[in-house]
């Protein structure tokens, strides 16, 4: 969610210090570069020690260290950042930001910084709440100064109030959220079916197949990752829901319609639920027993509805963009064509999923993208690039000013 962002995390002194450290794990953890300063006040809560062995970077403390001047500049160190987080924020950091103040080196990154600014206020409740803290706070939210939090609860000198930093996860959120916001798609909504679909035969068994689901979440995290508000229907799968998306689950075909018509209108609908042509035609309401005779029960099926067909149906809540996948096991393209014009959809991802290609179930992905335009064969990927080069490839047709 949050490969390759570059986060400059500013530390100052609060005893909320410590929640920072779980915080550039987390942050770590999804894929963000993270860099740290620690303003003189954070050096007395954290050790510069903590901070580097966790964030795998040096730990940055003073502004007129020549080693820290010759290998890392305070105006690089502000310019290469894609968001300034301020964790926790002191009452002392946000008056100093609120005027200007470059005293120190994390002060003057970020007076220097054109990065948009995340706080996470964390002090004691009668600072949080003196009409002068307050007043800086608006006067930086008045500027973009993001914040998150603080919040009430039990605070470091035995009291309650409001106060309390933020907890790394809500300060994660705040981080993800902050980079939805300014996303080539943010405003934009987009449905993504996922998974395979679960057709019962009694209430114990059921028809499946193999689908994992891997490439419709990976389509929906990347959707959310460029800002598109985003609803994913997923049949059962063992996977996370991804960050940043709304997860509906269903089992059967019937029911993923359903939940899909709910969650129109949507600008750009994908659909790579594995879902199941048929059904049984009357599921049994009692487990199906074993009648000791020679023949064995027979399935009646009834064909399920054709979601990605019925989403693009010509009318006033057709998706701008419908995106279908089809799955081959051999002449993939030709066979992706006669399904592009059959389903009415704009684009279909087709891919080899013969035995042996590893597809189903697996973490790669060969895709074949029919469009109106003709045929773009993608060279073998991750099925998260896939699904990034998917969204990419989205935002620059449904925003192309942006692009
Ligand atoms: O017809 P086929 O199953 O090969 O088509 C695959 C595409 O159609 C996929 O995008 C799949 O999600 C979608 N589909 C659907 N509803 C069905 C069957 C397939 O949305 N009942």
């Amino acid at each position: 969610m949050l490969d390759g962002k570059r986060i400059l995390l500013v530390i100052s002194g609060g005893i909320a210090a410590y929640k920072s450290l779980i915080l550039i794990r987390r942050l770590r953890e999804r894929g963000a570069k993270v860099r740290c300063i620690l303003s003189k006040g954070g050096a007395q809560f954290v050790t510069p020690l903590s901070v580097s062995a966790l964030s795998h970077e040096k730990a940055y403390l003073d502004q007129f260290s020549l080693t820290d001047e010759s290998e890392m500049g305070h105006l690089r160190l502000s310019q290469e950042a894609d968001l300034v987080v301020v964790a926790p924020a002191t009452a002392d950091i946000l008056a100093k930001m609120a005027h200007g103040l470059a005293d120190e080196l994390a002060t003057t990154v970020l007076l220097a910084s054109a990065a948009p600014i995340l706080v996470a206020p964390a002090m004691n409740h009668r600072m949080w709440l003196h009409p002068a803290t307050l007043e800086n706070m608006h006067k930086l939210e008045l500027r973009g100064v993001k914040r998150v939090g603080p919040n009430q609860g039990p605070l470091a000198e035995d009291e309650m109030g409001i106060g309390r930093m933020a907890e790394p996860e809500e300060i994660l959120a705040a981080i993800e959220a902050q980079f939805r916001a300014g996303g080539r798609l943010a405003g934009l909504r987009a449905l993504v079916t996922s998974g395979p679909t679960h057709e019962a035969i009694d209430p114990v068994r059921y028809i499946a197949n193999r689908s994992s689901g891997k490439q419709g979440h990976a389509i929906a995290a990347a959707l959310a990752e460029l800002g598109a508000e985003t609803v994913l229907v997923s049949g059962p799968t063992a996977l996370a829901d991804p960050p940043g998306v709304s997860v509906f689950r269903i089992e059967s075909a019937r029911d993923m319609l359903t939940a899909c018509e709910r969650a129109l209108p949507v600008e750009v609908a994908v659909c790579a639920a594995a879902v199941a042509d048929w059904r049984v035609a009357a599921a049994a309401d009692q487990k199906i027993k074993k009648n000791g005779g020679p023949d064995a029960p027979s399935l009646t099926l009834a064909e399920n509805p054709d979601i990605l067909a019925t989403l693009s149906q010509p009318g006033n809540r057709r998706p701008r963009l419908v995106v279908g996948f089809a799955a081959e096991t051999e002449n993939v393209v030709v066979n992706a064509r006669v399904k592009r014009a059959k389903k009415g959809c704009d684009w279909i991802l087709a891919n080899d999923v013969a035995p042996g290609t590893g597809t189903f179930g697996g973490d790669r992905n060969t895709i074949h993208l029919v469009t109106e335009k003709g045929v773009e064969t993608w060279p073998t990927l991750a099925k998260d690039q896939v699904a990034r080069k998917l969204a990419e490839r989205i935002a620059e047709t449904l925003r192309p000013a942006a692009a």
